[in-house]
């Protein structure tokens, strides 16, 4: 198991590149299928969420290359509408294939999602909709079997605007007769990403962004290319650190518009941030005053996926903070953690009360889930001393070696391994 060295302290200067989103390369890889052909993907992160999303492409029969950044899948041979429960316990996003399989083999087999201890994460959302559109789904022995035979296109409404339901019905709608709207859809970035993908194919998805999404179904779909979004996510978990080390970072490849709740906050907490087409400075003292009240909300409003690390930031800022998490109903898990290197924080239900201290101390902490871990790195480029940060298998899910852009930023950090 690895783990990172980091010894605290130092200031992060200077420029980086932020790769492409992993919660859009995610649902455009299960797009794929759907052409029956080649795709290409640009700035395609190597994180081990893609690795598995590889591994469930060749299990459905698909050939895949890699190449750095780049990836080409050839779904021409497609054989398979089964995904192991060894694959499918790996990750949540594993759950976006359902769609796709059943819009290009009619018949899907797969078991129950994985993915982070963030709560429950059931797929009622995903199974109601499909219901509405006609899909027959079977549950059994941890399995669930599927017949879109009988799809038919209609409204459906999401009870919640869930990013996965909504890129699940757009996936199975886009290739079935008629028109499937969505009615209180996810409006978050990816969504766009995924909808820009799929007309990139020639099939007809308009609306993505707003909460109201129409599919008109198309016969069959094109080969594409696509270069994939800038991850907002990482490009807020680097803005995060700034603001607890000091510094004077630019992000290259980023789309601020994307960013617009973070950089609203970061600027009340006293850092100085200018945006331009493309990229984004921002300068931090080395101690900023945290904000009142914070409450993570579907896009776009503040991002769950950025609150761990903004509960890292607030740790030592001058002042308290409370965070509100709205999404998930278990996602402070990196509080206990942040605690051993001497932060104030007090768990409620679904909230943290953050009294910020001058400084924490190096400690050997343990990544609880993804951002946890990233909020753990942030906290520990700040502190006193050396920490070990380590499970950091959850932190390359969805980080393309976070340590190289640390580093490259002036921060003190290593990858080692520790155990066998
Ligand atoms: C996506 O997960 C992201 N993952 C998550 O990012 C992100 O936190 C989340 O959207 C919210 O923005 C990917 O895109 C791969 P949801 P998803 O369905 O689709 C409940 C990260 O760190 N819900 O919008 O699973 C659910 O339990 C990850 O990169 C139901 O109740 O999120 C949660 O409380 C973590 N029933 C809320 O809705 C359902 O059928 C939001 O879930 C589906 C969801």
């Amino acid at each position: 198991m690895s783990a990172y060295i980091i010894r605290g302290g130092n200031y992060l200067n200077g420029e980086i590149r932020i790769g492409g989103a992993k919660n859009s390369v995610l649902p455009i890889m299960a797009a794929s299928i759907l052409n029956l052909s080649t795709t290409v993907l640009l700035d395609c992160p190597c994180i081990s969420d893609v690795d598995i999303s590889v591994e469930i492409l060749r299990r459905l029969g698909c050939k895949v290359w890699r190449d750095g950044c780049r990836a080409e899948i050839d779904s021409s041979m497609i054989n398979n509408f089964e995904i192991p429960l060894e694959l499918m316990n790996k990750m949540r996003s594993s759950f976006i294939f359902l769609g796709a399989m059943l819009a290009v083999g009619g018949k899907a087999v797969c078991g129950y999602p994985g993915g982070c201890e963030l709560g429950a994460r059931p797929i009622d959302l995903h199974m109601k909709a499909f219901r509405k559109l006609g899909v027959h789904i079977k549950e059994h022995g941890g399995y669930i079997s599927c017949d879109s035979s009988n799809f038919k296109a209609c409204k459906v409404a999401l009870d919640f605007p869930s990013v996965g339901a909504t890129e699940n019905i757009m996936l199975l709608a886009c290739k079935q007769k008629g028109t499937t709207t969505i009615v209180n859809a996810a409006r978050e970035p990816e969504i766009n990403d995924l909808q820009d993908f799929l007309n990139l194919m020639g099939a007809k998805v308009s609306g993505a962004g707003s909460s109201k999404i129409t599919i008109e179904g198309v016969a069959s779909l094109s080969p594409a290319e696509k270069r994939i979004m800038p991850d907002r996510i990482v490009a807020s978990t680097i803005m995060f650190a700034a603001s607890t080390t000091g510094g004077n970072i630019t992000l290259q490849n980023v789309n601020c518009s994307h960013l617009d709740s973070v950089i609203l906050l970061l600027r009340d907490c006293g850092a100085d941030i200018y945006t331009h087409s493309d990229s984004l400075d921002i300068i931090c003292p080395r101690r900023l005053k945290s904000t009142d009240v914070l409450q993570t909300m579907p896009y776009p409003g503040f991002p769950t996926d950025a609150q761990s690390q903004a509960v890292a930031a607030f740790a030592t800022m001058k002042g308290t903070s409370i965070v509100k998490e709205t999404i998930f109903e278990n996602r402070f898990n990196h509080a206990s953690e942040l605690k051993k290197m001497g932060a104030n924080i007090t768990i409620g239900d679904r909230l943290a009360v953050v009294r910020g201290v001058p400084r924490l101390t190096g400690a050997h902490v343990y990544s609880p889930d993804l951002r946890g871990g990233a909020a753990l790195v942030i906290a520990a480029l700040g502190a006193e001393g050396t920490s070990v940060v380590d499970n950091i298998h959850y932190v390359d899910r969805g980080y393309d070696k976070l340590e190289n852009m640390f580093s490259e930023l002036g921060g003190d950090i290593k990858r080692e391994d520790l155990y066998e």
